[in-house]
């Protein structure tokens, strides 16, 4: 049977790329996302829809309740959903800040929490992909809530390679500025890159796809910054 990959937030842009790019190299995909409407809009016969909330306990072990039921296997964790919640540090209130915590952090913990056991049941061994951002390391005003939760990401991400290690690899990556489908920027956006472009959906996946599999074995714990090399540029103005 193919292999499983479970991604978080796979109705839209990032996680639904992915989705598509792994469907294509074979790989049956099960996708949780709490928006309805896109999900309805996905046809696509190698993928399994699941509407639900990843900050949700319930929903989540129901969400695996049922890969376990139809696939008997997991092999790939990706983690993806989240929001923006960028506000005015002064005006950010309590439950907002809790809100993205919640989504954004604990929704990665609860899909590896309850995700992890199904791997390391059948096939025993498999790979965990945290979608963390370059905003972990840097930022603008109003970043509070949601740098810090990309930040936690990348905690997280190295605590569960020690905790779930031989058997299951767990990294993060970062992405810097990514294009949407569709999405155009000026000349001077792309031009500012060291590559001379902003990235793309695909170039997220191609390194996912490589973390996914067993080329990658040596690597754990770690963090991959895919940003055109803007963090290695100093800007003083
Ligand atoms: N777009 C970028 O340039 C960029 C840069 C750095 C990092 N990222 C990260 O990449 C990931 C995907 O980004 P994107 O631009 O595709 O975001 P997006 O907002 O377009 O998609 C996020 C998906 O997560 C889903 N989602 C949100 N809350 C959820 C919840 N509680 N339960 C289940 N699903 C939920 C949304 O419905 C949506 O389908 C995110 O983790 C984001 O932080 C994006």
């Amino acid at each position: 049977m193919s292999k499983l990959v479970v991604i978080s937030g796979g109705a839209n842009n990032f996680g639904k790329g992915i989705a598509f790019g792994f469907i294509k190299e074979g790989w049956n995909v099960a996708i949780i996302d709490n928006d309805k409407k896109a999900l309805e809009k996905i046809n696509e016969k190698n993928l399994f829809k699941f509407h639900g909330d990843v900050s949700n306990e319930n929903d989540i072990k129901n969400f695996y309740s049922e890969i376990s039921n139809k696939y008997n296997r997991l092999d790939v964790i990706i983690n993806n959903a989240a929001i923006g919640g960028f506000k005015n540090f002064f005006e950010l209130t309590l439950d907002e800040w809790k809100k993205v915590i919640d989504i954004n952090l604990t929704g990665y913990f609860l899909m590896v929490k309850y995700g992890s056991p199904l791997i390391l049941e059948n096939p025993g061994k498999g790979s965990i992909i945290n979608i963390s951002s370059t905003r972990a390391i840097m930022s603008e005003p109003g970043n509070e809530a949601y740098s810090t939760s990309k930040a936690g990401i990348l905690g997280l991400t190295h605590a569960l390679a020690n905790s779930l290690g031989p058997n299951i690899r767990v990294n993060a990556i970062s992405p810097g500025w990514i294009l949407h489908e569709n999405e155009s920027i000026k000349d001077a956006e792309h031009k500012q890159h060291l590559v001379g472009r902003a990235g793309t959906i695909e170039d997220i996946f191609n390194l996912a796809l490589f973390l996914a599999n067993d080329k990658s074995g040596f690597i754990t714990g770690q963090n991959f910054i895919i940003d055109g090399g803007m963090t290695k540029k100093m800007i003083y103005f």
